[in-house]
């Protein structure tokens, strides 16, 4: 009995020896693949995460601006106006486009078509340096312009409409959203990241011939063969806006200029770009910006713009100019050239005010 126990007990540690010895080295098998698994793809990670791919992004190891976090709003009726804010930059259609549940009044684009997610992405045309810069002078209108004047640009311009009562709920709840957004910003500070990042200019005239080519091949696809972009099975919002004709941004607006459409794209597009992971060239960019503003969309009267012609911008298509280029090349470029002379002018000009001091 008491050796059959023995044997049975030898017997059954014997076993679970070899049990133990197996399940070890299962469980080392195991842990090695997944070990592997884990490497591999934290590194694959990792690559996506560095902010140096193909030599475009910034090796200065700059932190950009990021929006607050919208959940830490307390309860009160702020968070409601700027929760309210957000929606109507994000689906600006449901409330205000041909189909909208509050006014009719723009061409159904939304604020974030070209203000990417909701006015918070980096170089994405963000929001982050708004309420630390405004009220500021702006050369377009001559005049010291607030927030509320620069968003009913953008509604009479991109949105190619007219922008909601500066006493309606709707404009108080957009600027409660781009102030709350801006509200870390020290005043008169840039965000890194804010707005649009530069791009360099070609030293020959951008080609729409060649924009056209590009066009069909990388943008097509989502908006269309005319320019005309998809609406969703409602037909109330775009899936895809629109990037010329009746229903897109009008001669005014900030796209129509070569250089805003080129730094937009060249960073954000196709849908899914970013400053760290571009699809376009330099000269794709603006030959593709060359080929979209060549293309027929809504006019607008802009007889008042830029009172002071010396102030125009360089890529500003309309004369009359003080710097004595053409219209043509102040559409299509070299646009060097222009700059050059604009900076210049500008140079003599605060130089001759320096002196007006010191007489
Ligand atoms: C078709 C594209 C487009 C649409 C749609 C659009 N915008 Fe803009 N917006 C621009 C461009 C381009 C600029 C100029 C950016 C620049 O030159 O730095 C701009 C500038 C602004 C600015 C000033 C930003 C700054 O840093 O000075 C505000 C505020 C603004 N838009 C608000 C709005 C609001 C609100 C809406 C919706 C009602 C809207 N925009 C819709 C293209 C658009
Ligand atoms: C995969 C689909 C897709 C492709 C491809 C694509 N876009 Fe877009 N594009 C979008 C979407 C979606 C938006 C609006 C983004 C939003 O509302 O969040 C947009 C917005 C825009 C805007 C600003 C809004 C407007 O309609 O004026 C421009 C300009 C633009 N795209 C140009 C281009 C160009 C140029 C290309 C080709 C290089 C391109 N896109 C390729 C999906 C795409």
């Amino acid at each position: 009995m008491y050796t059959v126990r023995v044997n049975g007990l030898t017997l059954f540690c014997t076993m679970s020896n070899k049990l133990l010895i197996y399940t070890f080295l299962f469980s080392l098998g195991l842990l090695g693949v997944f070990g592997y698994v884990v490497f591999t793809k934290s590194d694959e990670m990792g690559r996506q995460n560095l902010p140096v791919q193909a030599g475009i992004a910034d090796t200065t190891g700059t932190e950009y601006w990021h929006a607050p976090d919208i959940s830490t709003l307390e309860k009160n009726p702020e968070r409601e106006a700027i929760l309210y804010g957000k929606d109507l930059i994000s689906r600006t259609a449901y409330y205000l486009g041909p189909k909208g549940s509050v006014a009719q009044t723009t061409n159904g684009m939304n604020c974030q078509n070209c203000h990417l997610d909701a006015g918070t992405k980096v170089f994405g045309n963000n929001y982050g340096s708004v309420f630390a810069n405004y009220p500021k002078y702006r050369p377009r209108s001559g005049t010291k312009e607030n927030i509320q004047k620069r968003v009913t640009d953008c509604f009479e311009r991109s949105l190619n409409g007219k922008a909601p009562d500066s006493s309606s709920v709707e404009m108080k709840a957009i600027v409660a959203y781009i102030n709350w957004l801006g509200k870390d910003v020290a005043k008169g500070e840039k965000a890194a990241g804010s707005g649009f990042k530069d791009i360099a200019f070609l030293d020959r005239p951008a080609d729409p011939e060649k924009g056209k080519m590009v066009y069909v091949q990388k943008c097509q696809s989502c908006h269309q063969l005319n320019g005309e972009g998809v609406k969703d099975a409602d037909g109330i919002v775009y899936t895809y806006p629109p990037l010329w004709g009746e229903h897109s941004y009008n001669i005014g607006a900030g796209l129509y200029r070569l250089a805003s459409f080129a730094k937009y794209i060249k960073y954000n597009m196709p849908f899914g770009a970013s400053y760290l992971n571009t699809q376009l060239s330099d000269e794709e960019a603006w030959d593709l910006a060359a080929f979209v503003n060549s293309q027929p969309r809504p006019s607008k009267d802009l007889k008042k713009d830029w009172p002071k012609t010396e102030e125009k911008p360089f890529d500003h298509p309309f004369g009359p100019y003080a710097d004595g280029f053409t219209e043509i090349q102040h559409k299509y470029g070299p646009f060097q050239p222009i700059k050059d002379k604009l900076d210049a002018m500008k140079k003599e000009r605060d130089a001759g005010k320096q002196k007006k001091k010191t007489i």
